[in-house]
């Protein structure tokens, strides 16, 4: 009979454990990075700046990325701040475990690795390894979203209500096509 109480308890201190680490939010802290230098071209003052990349690409028009960024601002931004940002950028509050090893490994490392594929730690346009362009940002978000595939399941099983919600899907592809329309125009 005892054996069968202290492992109800350990069931039960581990179930209320499990909640307080999910629930119970942190501060975060703020990132020292710096936004990286905006590549554009202005189409008012055409002579101040190179039309081109170093790949020889044409710089995309600073009037079309300020346009853009607007729009993430205003529409997209908030959808990301709750389900994204967490990864791929900066956020105010943290989940307790993500301050715990061994969580806490596994939740930097998780970091890393999205900030270096895909960064929106400063808006619009994102940076990431393999970026060249705007567009390229665009693209691989357009990509994740129609395969639902971020966030990444592991993630949804602590934070089953950041999957996004297909009217939220639609307007961030309707968003980051008008971009992709915008740009290559
Ligand atoms: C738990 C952390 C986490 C969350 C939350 C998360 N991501 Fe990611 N994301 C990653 C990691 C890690 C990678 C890099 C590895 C990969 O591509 O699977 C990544 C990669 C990406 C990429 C680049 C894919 C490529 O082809 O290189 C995009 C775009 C992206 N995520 C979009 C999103 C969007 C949009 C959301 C919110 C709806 C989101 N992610 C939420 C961790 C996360």
């Amino acid at each position: 009979m005892k054996k069968k109480w202290i492992f109800i308890d350990l069931v039960l201190t581990m179930a209320a454990l499990g909640i307080v680490l999910r629930f119970v939010s942190v501060d975060a802290p703020r990132s020292s990075a710096k936004p990286p230098p905006r590549k554009c071209a202005s189409t008012s003052s055409p002579q101040s700046q190179p039309s081109k990349t170093a790949d020889g690409e044409p710089l995309a028009s600073c009037e079309d990325l300020d346009a853009i960024q607007a729009a993430y601002e205003k529409e997209i931004r908030p959808i990301f701040e709750a389900k994204c940002l967490m990864c791929h950028g900066n956020v105010d509050k943290m989940p307790l475990y993500s301050k715990i090893p061994p969580f806490s490994w596994l939740v930097q490392s998780d970091i890393d690795e999205a900030k270096e594929h895909h960064d929106m730690s400063f808006g619009f346009p994102f940076s990431g390894k393999k970026y060249d362009v705007p567009q390229d940002g665009l693209e691989d978000l357009i990509d994740d979203v129609q395969e639902s595939s971020m966030p990444p399941p592991i993630y949804l099983v602590a934070h089953w209500k950041s999957r996004l919600t297909p009217e939220e899907s639609q307007k961030i592809l309707k968003w980051a096509n008008d971009g992709l329309k915008a740009l290559n125009d």
